[in-house]
C-alpha cells in the first residue's frame, strides 16, 4: 500500500514541477511589459538554441528516466498491492463473519470459540426439556469442506435444535453473509494437534457417561418429579402470589415516615419488606430481604431500593409463570407425567448399555480394553449422527448404532454396505461426496464426515472392526 502511495506522490511532484516550469517558459523573463508581446524583445536565438533546449531536454530526459524506472517499479509492487487488496478483504470478511457469529448467537450453542457446547430443546419422543449436545466447530474444516459446511449453515438439521440460517432453508443469512460466516469459521480452527490432543478427552467423557448413565437418569427423574410436583402446587399458589404482588408493590408505593439510611425506602418499609418476604418464602420459595434501616447498602454493591425493586419483579414474574401453568394445568400435568413415564421405562429399560465383555469376546479376542476403546470412540465421534437421541442425553439414548442422520449400522450393515473392508475404510476417512455412490448401494449426500484428519489409522481401524464384528442378529 505505502509503496503505491509514494508512487503516486513522485508522480503529483513532477507534474506539478513540470506544469511550473512550462508555464515560467511560457511567461518569459517574466518582465512586464506594455507593449503587445509580438512587439518585446524576446531571447536571442543563441539563448533559445543553448541554454533554453538544454535546459528543456535535460528536463524531458530526466522525466523519462524517471518513468522507465518507476513503471518496472510499479509493476513490480503490483502483485504484493493485490495480494495486499486481498488479505484486507479477506479480514474485512472474517471482521463481518464475526459480527454475524455474535449477532446469531452461534457462540450460545457451540460455544464463543467455537469449542462446542448445548442447546435447550424440547425432545421429541418424550416431550421433556432437555440440554442437547451441540459440537465443537473450532475444527469443522478438519471434516467437511467450504460447501458441506454451506449446506448445514443454509439448511440447520431438522430434529436438532441447529436452525437453518440460509435464505433458501427460510433463514435470514445471504450468500454474501454466509461467506463471511465461514470466512471466520476458518479463522478460528484449532491447530490440527490440538484437535488431535482432544481425542483421548473425548474417549473418557463418552465412557464415563456410560459408566454414569443410570445415575444421571436418575437425576433426571428426580428433577421430572419436582416439575410435577410445581405444576401440581401452581394452583394453590396463585393466589398467594398475586396477594404477594399487591401487598409488596403498597409497600413500595408507602410514603413519608423516618428514612435513617437515606435511600429512599422509610426504615418501617425496610423492616416490613423483610419480614414479608421471609413469610412467603415457605410457600413461594422465593428470596428472603434482610434490608437494614441504617445502611442503604445491605447487601454491599447493592442499593437497598434496587434490591427491594428486584424483588417486586421476582414476584411478578414468578405471577406470569403460575398463571400460565395454572390456566393449563391438565395439559401440564399430562405432559410432565408422561415425561416422567418415558424416563422410567428408559432406566428399565437401560437402551444405552453396551457389554464391553460381549464385544471384547466376539471381536477383539477377549481384550476388554480394545472392546472399550472402540465403544468410547464410537459414542465420541458418531454416535451423534449413528444413534438415536444420543445428543438428548442418556435417557434418550437408543441401541447403540441404531440410526439417526446417519443410516443404522447394526446387525452387520457394515458388512453389507461395505463387502471390502478396505473400501470402508476410504468411506470412513473421506466422508460421503454429495451425489457420489458409496459401498454396494449408498448414495452420499455430503453429509458424513471425513475422519481421516481427525483420528490417526489405528482409531479408524478399531471403529471399523467393532462395526464389522457385530453379528447379523445383534
Ligand atoms: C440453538 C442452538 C444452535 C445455534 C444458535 C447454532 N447452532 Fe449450529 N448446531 C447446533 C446443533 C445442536 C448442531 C448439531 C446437530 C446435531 O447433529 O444434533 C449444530 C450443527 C452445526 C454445524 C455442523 C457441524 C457438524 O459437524 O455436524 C455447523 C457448521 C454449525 N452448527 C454452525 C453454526 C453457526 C455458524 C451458527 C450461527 C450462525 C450456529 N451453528 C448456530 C446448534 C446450534
Ligand atoms: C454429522 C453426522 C455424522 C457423523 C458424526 C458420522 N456419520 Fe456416518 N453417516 C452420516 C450420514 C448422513 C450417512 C449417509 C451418507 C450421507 O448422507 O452422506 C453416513 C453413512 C455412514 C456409513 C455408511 C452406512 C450405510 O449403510 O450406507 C458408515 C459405515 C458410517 N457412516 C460410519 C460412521 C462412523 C464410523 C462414524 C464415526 C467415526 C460416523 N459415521 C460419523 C452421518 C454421520
Amino acid at each position: 500500500m505505502s509503496s503505491s502511495i509514494l508512487i503516486t506522490l513522485i508522480a503529483l511532484g513532477l507534474t506539478g514541477g513540470l506544469a511550473f516550469f512550462v508555464s515560467a517558459g511560457f511567461r518569459g523573463s517574466g518582465k512586464v511589459s506594455d507593449y503587445a508581446p509580438n512587439l518585446t524583445k524576446y531571447r536571442t536565438d543563441d539563448d533559445l538554441e543553448t541554454k533554453t533546449l538544454d535546459r528543456t531536454l535535460t528536463v524531458a530526459v530526466l522525466v523519462a528516466s524517471l518513468l522507465t524506472i518507476m513503471i518496472p517499479l510499479y509493476y513490480l509492487g503490483e502483485e504484493t498491492r493485490q495480494e495486499g487488496f486481498v488479505e484486507e478483504f479477506d479480514e474485512v470478511s472474517i471482521e463481518r463473519g464475526e459480527h454475524l457469529y455474535e449477532e446469531f448467537g452461534c457462540g450460545n450453542c457451540h460455544g464463543v470459540d467455537g469449542s462446542g457446547g448445548a442447546a435447550s430443546y424440547v425432545e421429541k419422543r418424550s416431550g421433556i426439556n432437555v440440554t442437547w449436545e451441540a459440537p465443537a466447530i473450532n475444527n469443522v474444516f478438519y471434516r467437511y469442506d467450504d460447501e458441506e459446511v454451506r449446506y448445514w449453515l443454509i439448511w440447520g438439521r431438522a430434529n436438532s435444535p441447529m436452525p437453518a440460517w440460509g435464505l433458501d432453508g427460510g433463514g435470514p443469512m445471504n450468500d454474501g453473509q454466509l461467506d463471511d460466516l465461514i470466512e471466520y469459521l476458518h479463522h478460528f480452527q484449532i491447530s490440527q494437534n490440538d484437535e488431535l490432543s482432544t481425542i483421548e478427552m473425548s474417549i473418557n467423557s463418552s465412557l464415563l457417561r456410560l459408566e454414569t448413565s443410570e445415575l444421571l437418569v436418575e437425576n433426571e427423574i428426580a428433577r421430572q418429579k419436582e416439575l410435577i410436583q410445581s405444576v401440581k402446587d401452581a394452583p394453590s399458589k396463585l393466589p398467594v402470589l398475586e396477594k404477594a404482588v399487591t401487598d409488596v408493590s403498597a409497600l413500595l408505593s408507602k410514603e413519608g415516615g423516618i428514612d435513617t439510611d437515606e435511600d429512599g425506602l422509610t426504615d418501617s418499609v425496610e423492616v416490613d419488606i423483610s419480614t414479608y418476604s421471609a413469610n412467603i418464602n415457605e410457600v413461594l420459595g422465593t428470596s428472603i430481604l434482610n434490608l437494614d434501616p441504617d445502611n442503604e447498602e445491605s447487601i454491599p454493591g447493592r442499593k437497598d431500593k434496587s434490591v427491594a425493586n428486584g424483588f417486586l419483579s421476582q414476584l411478578e414474574s414468578e405471577l406470569i409463570n403460575i398463571r400460565i401453568v395454572a390456566d393449563g394445568y391438565d395439559k401440564f400435568l399430562g405432559e410432565a407425567e408422561t415425561g416422567l413415564a418415558f424416563l422410567e421405562k428408559a432406566l428399565e429399560e437401560k437402551l444405552w448399555e453396551v457389554s464391553f465383555e460381549e464385544i471384547a469376546d466376539s471381536t477383539f479376542d477377549g481384550d476388554i480394553d480394545k472392546a472399550k476403546r472402540a465403544i468410547g470412540l464410537f459414542n465420541a465421534y458418531c454416535a451423534r449422527c449413528h444413534t438415536a437421541g444420543y445428543s438428548a442425553g442418556v435417557a434418550y439414548t437408543k441401541e447403540i448404532g441404531s440410526g439417526g442422520l446417519g443410516p443404522a449400522l447394526r446387525a452387520g450393515r457394515a458388512n453389507i454396505q461395505f463387502k471390502q473392508r478396505e473400501d470402508m475404510i476410504d468411506f470412513i476417512v473421506k466422508g460421503s461426496v454429495n451425489g457420489k455412490a458409496y459401498g454396494v448401494n449408498g448414495v452420499g449426500g455430503g453429509k458424513m464426515p471425513g475422519f481421516g484428519a481427525v483420528l490417526p489409522e489405528s482409531d479408524i481401524a478399531l471403529i471399523i472392526d467393532y462395526l464389522r464384528g457385530l453379528k447379523q442378529d445383534a
